[in-house]
């Protein structure tokens, strides 16, 4: 047996300390040294025999000989779940939830464990609820049970053993941050306490080939160990997103080694907890009144999956000296451009006016792609003309106030088309070689200012 102690590294320089200091004596850096599990005699040693042994064992495979469909997948009865970890779940995947507290993880993750209920079985080890608690979630929730058994501890070292007597198909950790190893002395939740016991789920994950699902609480201030210590270890990392009053939640994956990343799933929370929102562009614009002004129709992109969502602006005469501008849901600095944009390059005055954008749904969009909505419906508010209800907008703004290509184009507009959308302002130069037949009316503008003319009704 190999014997274990602590030593503190420093996370700068690396220099190895046998007791803790504010300060790192080598590089001089404060506040680096994190307490961190040796191993004592596990040298690359062993006799010849051993040595070659090991070798034989794994040796280095050309990468012709390799299958690349050796992958198992296990699929849920979630589409919108299967589609952010990238068609189904791999064995031996570790996978790390993350999002604020009160979002809704635990919720997803019984619901999700539910239906791995029905594959084989399932451990779900709780350090922040009793038993009781989630038994009665889980009534709340519906879910039967069989095949899920449930353990509230918090010890890795009990926790591992039950893992190993149990041998359950599938292991979910609620939460990391609860999680502590015997060898450590710093408290639950320290970035050595984490990472480390991380570091033992990952053994459980690829030593039995097993998925694992580990969940993490984020902070605003990031000062606590925060799941992102634990993003190189882990193969997949979603988010859970959402506005704590808004009924949407998204789970976004960022990090993703078996699909691709910025996928989204789209869920409500309800009454019986998440449900899937199969058609979420059509729920984003249930609540719309076609011909308000201040209104304007965008088709974003959130990972491979198209999505029109309607923006909110509304322009209003500043009462104090300074013009406030808050944006909700969209980037504050994108905002910032493109009020100034409008104000330099189209000529609407906007300097004695608070600028309010609001994207419907608890939404948040990053893509610059939806900058061209974003632009018309501070315009159509300021000018108080509506935007043609059977016009959706795509198009990136440049500085100079002209309208930028954005990819993707095909998808969107025929997400667009199936909405009932009839005419789509997009940028002049967008390359549409591959859509012989678009499926709805292409109003190309070079300019913002031309691409308002042309959205606006006079
Ligand atoms: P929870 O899963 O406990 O959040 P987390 O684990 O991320 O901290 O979910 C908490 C919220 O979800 C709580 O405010 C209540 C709400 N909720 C519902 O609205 N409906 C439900 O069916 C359930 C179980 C929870
Ligand atoms: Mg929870």
């Amino acid at each position: 047996m190999a014997k274990t102690k602590t030593r503190y590294i420093c996370q700068e320089c690396g220099s190895v300390q046998p007791k803790w200091m504010g300060r790192c004596p080598d590089c001089g850096e404060w506040n680096t040294l994190v307490e961190t599990l040796v191993e004592e005699g596990r040298s690359g040693g062993g006799s010849a025999a051993e040595r070659q042994a090991r070798l034989e064992r794994n040796p280095p495979q050309p990468l012709v000989a390799i299958s690349a469909d050796s992958y198992q997948r296990t699929m849920l009865p979630m589409d919108e779940f299967n589609r952010v970890v990238g068609g189904g779940l791999v064995p031996g995947a570790l996978t790390l939830i993350g999002g604020d507290p009160g979002i809704g993880k635990s919720t997803l993750l019984l619901q999700i464990s539910a239906g791995l209920a029905t594959v084989g079985p399932v451990l779900y080890v709780s350090g922040e609820e009793s038993a009781q608690q989630i038994k009665l979630r889980a009534t709340r929730l519906k879910i039967p049970g069989d095949n899920l058994f449930i353990l509230a501890e918090t010890s890795m070292t009990a926790i591992l053993e039950h893992a190993q007597q149990m041998s359950p198909r599938f292991l979910i950790v609620d939460s990391i941050q609860t999680m502590y190893l015997d060898e450590l002395e710093s408290a639950a939740g320290s970035v050595s306490q984490v990472r480390e016991c991380a570091a033992r789920f990952q053994e459980v994950a690829k030593g039995r080939n097993i998925p694992v699902f580990l969940i993490g609480h984020v902070t605003k201030t990031g000062a606590i160990a925060g799941p992102r210590v634990l993003e190189h270890i882990v193969d997949t990392v979603l988010y859970l997103e959402g506005e704590q009053f808004h009924a949407y939640r998204l789970l976004r994956s960022v990090k993703n080694r078996f699909g691709a990343t910025n996928e989204v799933g789209i869920f409500e929370m309800g009454e019986i907890g998440l449900s899937e929102v199969t058609n979420p562009s059509e729920a984003f614009l249930a609540e719309r009144l076609p011909n308000a002004s201040g209104s304007a129709i965008a088709i974003t992109l959130e990972g491979t999956r198209p999505l029109l969502v309607e923006v909110q602006a509304l322009a209003s005469t500043t009462s104090f000296g300074n013009p406030r501008r808050t944006a909700n849901g969209v980037d504050f600095n994108r905002l910032l451009l493109l009020v100034a944009v409008l104000t330099k390059r189209v000529g609407t005055r906007l300097s004695d006016q608070d600028v309010f954008v609001n994207v419907i749904g608890g939404l948040q969009i990053g893509e610059p792609a939806s900058d061209l909505a974003v632009a018309t419906a501070i315009a159509s508010s300021f000018r108080n003309t509506p935007v043609a209800a059977d016009i959706a907008l795509v198009g990136e703004v440049g500085l100079s106030g002209e309208l930028r290509a954005v990819g993707h184009l095909e998808t969107r507009l025929k997400e667009a088309a199936k909405l009932g959308f009839k005419r789509c302002v997009l940028p002049a130069s967008s390359q549409l070689k591959q859509l012989k037949d678009p499926p709805l009316e292409l109003l190309r503008a070079r300019s913002l200012s031309e691409a308002l003319e042309i959205a606006l009704i006079h």
